[in-house]
């Protein structure tokens, strides 16, 4: 049998700084409301001209770097990502450029916004276990501030930018043990970005619209019942996992499915007060600040779990 593991991992944040105090300077909010229902500080917003395939471009340089392997040895890549380069080629084309990845090497974008990187992480497993992939670059990369209304403070504080990536590689021991995906789209209207180009003209809008606390409730309900679902599947419990890392959209929504859960609070990987809600890129940048930080180590378990627009949601446990 042959299964994904994880080789390596890099993140990259934008050097920007937009701090609470600086964002309620220009909207009506304070630092003291934002920190106390979201959990976040600051958050990173690219620079004038930077791109999500440049961001996407340093996280994995850096995940190859960790990995001990050059961008001849990658044979597929793949982005996760809201906020592409461009409406085509995808920001995996860009990227496999830019990093010099041979011709040949298939390169595409998946877009299931906050979950992103989970159906990433899954369609890439399921690569390499049936022989299609040996060495994958998958990533999610965002420039979200740009899908943000700037003056909507209902949802402005809660964004921002970032990249993160994860090298698997085929092996005889397992890596990834479990993954599930999940979609309703009956409740796209709770959490989209409702606009597209028609005849060369935008129609509609093309900044997030959400109804907060409907998306908080559902995502408190989902991520718990997903995580549960791949624990089963690998016959374990909230006392297995080592290390939880889910998306870091509201520090309210972290804590509520760690206690639902289980799994104590010294086991939960939280940047979101540092980042914000990076959209794709937040578990992968939350995994690699965990391995870098010394939260989670080799031989350990990592259950990862994200929920976002469509709705969608997924879980996966890794063996790291
Ligand atoms: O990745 C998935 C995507 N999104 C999410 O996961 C977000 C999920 N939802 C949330 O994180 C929370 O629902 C929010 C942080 C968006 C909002 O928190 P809440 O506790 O649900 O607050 P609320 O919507 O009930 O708003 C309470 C009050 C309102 O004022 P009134 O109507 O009670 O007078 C808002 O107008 O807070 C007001 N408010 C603000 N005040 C200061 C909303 N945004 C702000 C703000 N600063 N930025």
């Amino acid at each position: 049998m042959t299964y994904a593991r994880l080789l390596g991992t890099g993140s990259y944040l934008p050097e920007r700084v937009l701090s609470n105090e600086a964002l309620s300077l220009t909207v009506e909010t304070n630092d003291a409301w934002i920190r106390s229902r979201t959990g976040i500080a600051q958050r990173h917003l690219h620079g004038a001209g930077q791109t999500t395939s440049d961001l996407a471009y340093e996280a994995a340089l850096r995940a190859l770097q960790d990995a001990r392997l050059e961008p001849d040895d990658i044979d597929l890549i793949v982005v996760a990502t809201t906020s592409p380069d461009m409406v085509f080629p995808s920001t995996a084309c860009l990227l496999q450029a830019k990093l010099g990845v041979k011709s040949g090497v298939p390169a595409f974008d998946i877009q299931a916004v906050c979950t992103g990187f989970l159906y990433a992480l899954s369609v890439v497993d399921q690569f390499i276990r049936a022989g299609s992939a040996r060495r994958a670059l998958v990533v999610g990369a965002e420039t979200f501030s740009d899908l943000v209304d700037w003056t909507d403070r209902n949802t402005c504080v809660l964004f921002g930018d970032g990249a993160g990536a994860v090298i698997l590689g085929a092996a005889e021991e397992p890596g990834i043990l479990a993954s599930r995906l999940h979609a309703d789209g009956r409740y796209a209207h709770l959490l989209s970005a409702p606009g597209k180009f028609v005849q060369g003209r935008f129609e509609g809008t093309p900044v997030v619209q959400m109804d907060g606390g409907a998306v908080f409730k559902f995502a408190v309900k989902v991520l718990d019942q997903v995580c549960r679902e791949v624990l089963e599947a690998c016959h374990m419990t909230a006392a297995d996992v080592d290390c939880f890392v889910p998306h870091q959209a509201n520090i309210r929504i972290i804590e509520a499915t760690a206690d639902k859960l289980g799994v104590p609070h010294d086991k939960v990987v939280r940047t979101v007060s540092q980042q914000g809600n990076t959209s794709a890129a937040s578990v992968p940048l939350a995994l690699d600040h965990a391995r870098r930080q010394g939260l989670a180590h080799a031989g350990q378990n990592a259950l990862l779990a994200a929920v976002g627009g469509g709705f969608t949601w997924g879980a996966a446990l890794l063996r790291l």
